[in-house]
C-alpha cells in the first residue's frame, strides 16, 4: 500500500535479498531451491512484509563460484527447479504484491558455457572473440600484471590454442567481451528472457567490471599497504585498479542497457541496481547516468563498512545525499552474502539499533536474509568449507554468511530434511529462529516487523526529506524525515551510557529499539537508554 503514487515501487519498497541455496529446502537434498522459496512467499509479505525479493543465480552452474559462474544465462539449474518453477514463483510472488528481482552476471560465465567452449576451440572460432583472449608476452608471461580478485593472475594459459584468457575472478569464470557487439546482443536478450518471464528488475553483478583498458595496460603498482577496496584482499591490494575495470565506455553500455529494461510497460515499471564498490562518491554516482540514464540505483555499500558510530554515520549519509545526481534515488545495505553477518558486525543491541538505521533512512534498504533474526557469521571448519575465495585466501571466505535459515528448532531447523545441508546450521539456530521469535514480542523479528509496518504506511519515511539535527550529543546520530503531511524524528544512541536529547517539539513514541517503550508520551527532552533508538512522531495537536 505505498502512499505515494508519484514514486514507483523500488523508491518506497524494502528489497530482501534471497541466497537459494540456503533459504528452504523443498526436495530434501540439503540444498535451498525455488520450490523452497515459494513456500515461504507469505513469511515475506505477511510476517515481515516486505516488497520485493531478490535472488541469487539459480542459472545452470557447476558451483565453481556457487551460481556466479553461469552456464546458461536462460535457464534453471536442476537443483533449484526448472522454468516452469520459476514462472509459478513469479506469479505467486505478485499475487502477493511481491516483486521480483532477478540477478544478472555481465562480467563473466562459467568456463562451462557453451560460449566459452567454443571460444577456447580454436583461434578462429566465430565465438573466439566473445572472451578476452591476448597472446603471451615474448617470455610467455601473461599480457600485463591484472590479478583477479579470488587470487593469483587474472590470466590463464590455454595450452592447445596458445593464448591467455582474462577472468576477474576465478579462472572458471572467464570475463566476456562487452566490446563485441554480438555479445551485447546475447546479454541483452538473456535479460529480455527474464523480462518477457515477467521480473521486475534485475541486480547486476560486478556492474562496474566490464569494461576493461582497450590498451590492456598494466595496472600501477599501489604505493600505499591499504587496497582500493573496502576490505584487506591480500595480494591484491598490492596494485591500484587503474585499468582493469570502469573503463569510460562502460557508460555507454549501461545505457543501452537501461532504454532495454524502459521499452517494458510503464504501468510495471522494471528497475536495475548495479554492484558497485567505488568509494570515491563521484564515480559512484556516475552509474546513475549524467540524465539519470543508467542504472536506476547503484548498490551503495557505504553503511556496510563505516565504522559503527554516530559521528562516521552522520558523515557518511551527509556525503551520500551530497553526492546524488538530482532526482537519483538513495539506497542502503547492512549485509549480504558477501560480507560478514550484520549481527556479528553490530552485536545484540547493535543490531536493533542497525534494524532501525537502515528502515528510516532516506533510500531503498536492502536485507539479506536472517539478518532480521540476528543470524550469526558461523564459524565453518576449514573441511567444511565451501566458498572457493576462502579456499584460495585464508580469511577471506564468505561461507560464515551463507549458511542455512533458521525456521523452525527442529533438527535442519526447518531449512531441510536431509541430515546434512550444504553448509553446517548456526550452533544457536534452536533458540534464534523465525518460529521462536514470532512469539517473543522482544525479539529482532519483532522490531523488523514492527520497523516494516511503520515505513509502509508513513510517507515521511518512504520518500520524505531528511534532515540532520545536529545539536545532538556527540554519540547520538538524530534526524528528521518530512513529509508534506508527517515529520517523524529518529533518535539512535550509539553510545553504552543513557543520552539526553533536545527535541523540536514535544512527540510521541512510535517504536523503540527497547519494546516495553512503544507508544510512550515525550516532552521537549528525550532521554535513552544506552543502544537505544527511537522513532517519535510530533504529539497531537503540535
Ligand atoms: C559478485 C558477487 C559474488 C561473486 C562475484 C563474482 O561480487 O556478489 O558473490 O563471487 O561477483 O561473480
Amino acid at each position: 500500500m505505498p502512499s505515494d503514487t508519484s514514486h514507483p515501487w523500488w523508491h518506497t519498497g524494502v528489497i530482501y535479498q534471497i541466497y537459494p541455496r540456503s533459504f528452504n529446502d523443498s526436495t530434501g537434498n540439503g540444498v535451498g531451491d525455488l520450490g523452497g522459496v515459494i513456500d515461504k512467499l507469505d513469511y515475506l509479505s505477511e510476517t515481515l512484509d516486505v516488497d520485493a525479493l531478490w535472488l541469487s543465480p539459480f542459472y545452470p552452474s557447476p558451483m565453481a563460484d556457487f551460481g556466479y559462474d553461469v552456464a546458461d544465462f536462460t535457464d534453471v539449474h536442476p537443483l533449484f527447479g526448472d522454468l516452469e518453477t520459476f514462472d509459478r514463483l513469479v506469479a505467486e510472488a505478485h499475487t502477493r504484491g511481491l516483486k521480483v528481482i532477478v540477478d544478472f552476471v555481465p562480467n563473466h560465465s562459467s568456463d562451462q558455457h557453451a560460449w566459452f567452449v567454443e571460444s577456447r576451440s580454436s583461434r578462429d572460432n566465430p565465438r573466439r572473440d566473445w572472451y578476452v583472449w591476448q597472446n603471451p608476452r615474448p617470455d610467455g608471461d601473461p599480457p600485463n600484471n591484472w590479478l583477479s580478485v579470488f587470487g593469483g593472475p587474472a590470466w590463464t594459459f590455454d595450452e592447445a590454442t596458445g593464448q591467455y584468457y582474462l577472468h576477474s575472478f576465478l579462472k572458471e569464470q572467464p570475463d566476456l567481451n562487452w566490446r563485441n557487439p554480438a555479445v551485447r546482443e546475447a546479454m541483452f536478450d538473456a535479460m529480455r528472457f527474464w523480462l518477457d518471464r515477467g521480473v521486475d528488475g534485475f541486480r547486476i553483478d560486478v556492474a562496474h567490471f566490464i569494461m576493461k583498458d582497450p590498451m590492456m595496460r598494466d595496472n600501477p603498482l599501489n604505493p600505499s599497504p591499504d587496497g582500493d577496496f573496502y576490505k584487506p584482499m591480500g595480494e591484491y591490494d598490492s596494485q591500484i585498479h587503474l585499468y582493469n575495470k570502469g573503463h569510460e565506455d562502460i557508460h555507454d553500455v549501461f545505457r543501452e542497457l537501461r532504454r532495454i529494461v524502459d521499452t517494458y510497460p510503464d504501468e510495471r515499471p522494471r528497475m536495475t541496481v548495479g554492484e558497485i564498490h567505488l568509494f570515491d562518491w563521484a564515480e559512484w554516482a556516475r552509474y546513475y547516468g549524467d540524465d539519470l540514464d543508467e542504472l536506476h540505483m547503484p548498490f551503495n555499500f557505504s553503511l556496510l563498512h563505516a565504522d559503527r558510530n554516530a559521528a562516521a554515520l552522520r558523515r557518511l549519509v551527509d556525503q551520500l545525499e551530497a553526492a546524488l545526481p538530482p532526482g537519483a534515488w538513495p539506497n542502503y545495505v547492512l549485509g549480504n552474502h558477501d560480507e560478514p553477518r550484520l549481527a556479528s558486525r553490530y552485536g545484540e543491541a547493535g543490531s536493533r539499533l542497525a534494524a532501525m538505521l537502515l528502515l528510516t533512512l532516506r533510500g531503498t534498504p536492502t536485507l539479506y536474509y536472517g539478518d532480521e533474526l540476528g543470524m550469526r557469521q558461523a564459524d565453518i571448519p576449514p573441511d567444511q568449507q565451501q566458498d572457493p575465495w576462502g579456499r584460495r585466501v585464508p580469511g577471506l571466505g564468505r561461507d560464515g554468511c551463507r549458511t542455512p535459515m533458521a525456521w523452525t528448532d527442529e533438527p535442519g531447523a526447518g531449512f531441510t530434511t536431509a541430515p546434512t545441508p550444504w553448509l553446517p546450521l548456526h550452533d544457536d539456530y534452536a533458540a534464534r529462529n523465525v518460529t521462536r521469535q514470532r512469539q517473543d514480542p522482544a525479539s529482532l523479528l519483532n522490531l523488523y516487523r514492527r520497523l516494516l509496518a511503520l515505513r509502509k504506511t508513513a510517507p515521511a519515511l518512504q520518500t520524505g526529506a531528511y534532515r540532520l539535527l545536529d545539536d545532538a550529543p556527540d554519540d547520538c546520530y538524530v534526524f528528521v524525515r518530512e513529509s508534506d503531511t508527517q515529520r517523524l524524528v529518529v533518535a539512535l544512541n550509539f553510545s553504552d551510557a543513557p543520552q539526553r536529547i533536545t527535541l523540536p517539539s514535544p512527540g510521541r513514541l512510535l517504536v523503540s529499539t527497547n519494546p516495553d517503550r512503544d507508544e510512550e508520551a515525550v516532552g521537549e527532552t528525550l532521554a535513552l537508554d544506552g543502544h537505544e533508538g527511537v522513532i517519535l512522531t510530533r504529539a497531537e495537536g503540535d
